[in-house]
């Protein structure tokens, strides 16, 4: 069977990531960059894929299967849309839109053309993730009361999406993928430091129908370099820490219990400290592996892309909170 056609739209910081999986794993037959120079970069190492600046060519391409658009956030819905009206189908970097109304009419052209539609949820592939999602799950947890993440660094200092659009979506996916509910109650609060309308730092509170809450702290602004999310059960609690090579996954046997003989009072329960192992496999290759494997055919077509809406509909509450919080 021949592999799916792709080509390439965005080759900043994170394309290269994507055409070096789609150049092993499928035919790199398109790179597009708006800008010549950075093109150009990248002929010598993929000499069969074409190179444009105009993304037009991919779409006139009868021969291409897919396009996968990892341009700046603010451009992700028009190229999206243009490609799936073109017959191609779309891999989108996250996230897929600005706004839920233009996530839904994402996902109704793809309905309409048949076509698959995927937002790039990394995080979501990652093997850490997966094994807290099956801990969740299977209640070995007890029932989860809260979760938290932390994703910041003195890292990349972006001026087109600030710290809840390009860190907070990542958190944001894996909590609402764990939790599975949406939350009734959203707020953000955050400042921007160095470019105006862009924060920097950002903290946002969500409160669940179920009672849950979760909290997740965004910054590229900040002295230490941490990836972290924790839930915390009655039973036990457990932390992925994708800083850690081998430990990502720990699971603390702890917890709130009341003996018997302290007539109601709460006391704490602590007990093994342990490790899972996880796979080592990158969670980039399985999302791209996914996603042709949903071209080929096989899985829900749209399912990522309706948990993809979800995830932009809070972030819209989140940032329409975040631009009416006083500084
Ligand atoms: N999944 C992840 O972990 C992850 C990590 C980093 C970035 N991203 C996402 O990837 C996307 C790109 O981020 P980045 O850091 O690479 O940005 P970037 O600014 O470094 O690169 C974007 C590239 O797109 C090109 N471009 C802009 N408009 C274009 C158009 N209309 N047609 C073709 N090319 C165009 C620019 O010339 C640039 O080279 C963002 O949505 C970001 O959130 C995802």
């Amino acid at each position: 069977m021949s592999r799916p056609t792709i080509g390439l739209a965005g080759l900043g910081y994170w394309g290269p990531n994507l055409a070096r999986n789609f150049d092993e794993l499928a035919e790199l037959r398109w790179l597009c960059d708006a800008s010549s120079d950075t093109l150009e970069r990248f002929t010598t190492r993929y000499p069969s894929a074409r190179a444009t600046t105009d993304f037009d060519e991919l779409l006139a391409d009868g021969e291409l299967d897919a396009v996968v658009v990892a341009t700046p956030a603010v451009t992700h819905y028009e190229l999206s849309k243009r490609a799936l009206e073109a017959g191609k189908h779309v891999m989108v970097e996250k996230p897929p839109a600005m706004t839920a109304a233009e996530a839904e009419d994402l996902l109704a052209t793809a309905e309409a053309a048949d076509r698959v539609l995927m937002p790039g949820h990394l995080l979501l592939y990652h093997p850490a993730v997966q094994k807290v999602k099956t801990l969740v799950d299977a209640g070995t947890l007890g029932d989860v009361l809260y979760v938290y993440s932390n994703r910041k660094n003195l890292g990349k200092i972006r001026k087109d999406e600030n710290a809840l659009l390009s860190l907070g979506v990542h958190d944001l996916s894996v909590i609402l993928y764990l939790l599975d509910e949406e939350p009734s109650e959203t707020w953000a609060h955050g400042n921007s430091f160095l470019t105006p309308g862009v924060e920097d730092v950002v903290f946002c509170y969500l409160r669940f129908p179920s009672g849950k809450i979760a909290h997740m702290h965004l910054s590229w602004l900040d002295p230490h370099k941490v990836r972290e999310l924790t839930v915390v059960g009655n039973e036990k609690m457990v932390v992925f820490d994708d800083m850690e090579l081998e430990r990502k996954v720990t699971i603390y046997e702890k917890g709130p219990w009341q003996p018997t003989h302290t007539y109601g009072e709460w006391q704490t329960r602590t007990g093994d400290i342990s490790s899972p192992k996880i796979p080592s496999d990158e969670p980039l290759r399985l999302e791209c592996r996914h996603f042709l494997d949903l071209v080929d055919g096989h899985g829900d077509p749209l399912r990522a892309a309706q948990d993809g809406l979800a995830v932009v509909r809070v972030l819209e509450q989140l940032q329409a909170s975040l631009v009416a919080a006083p500084a």
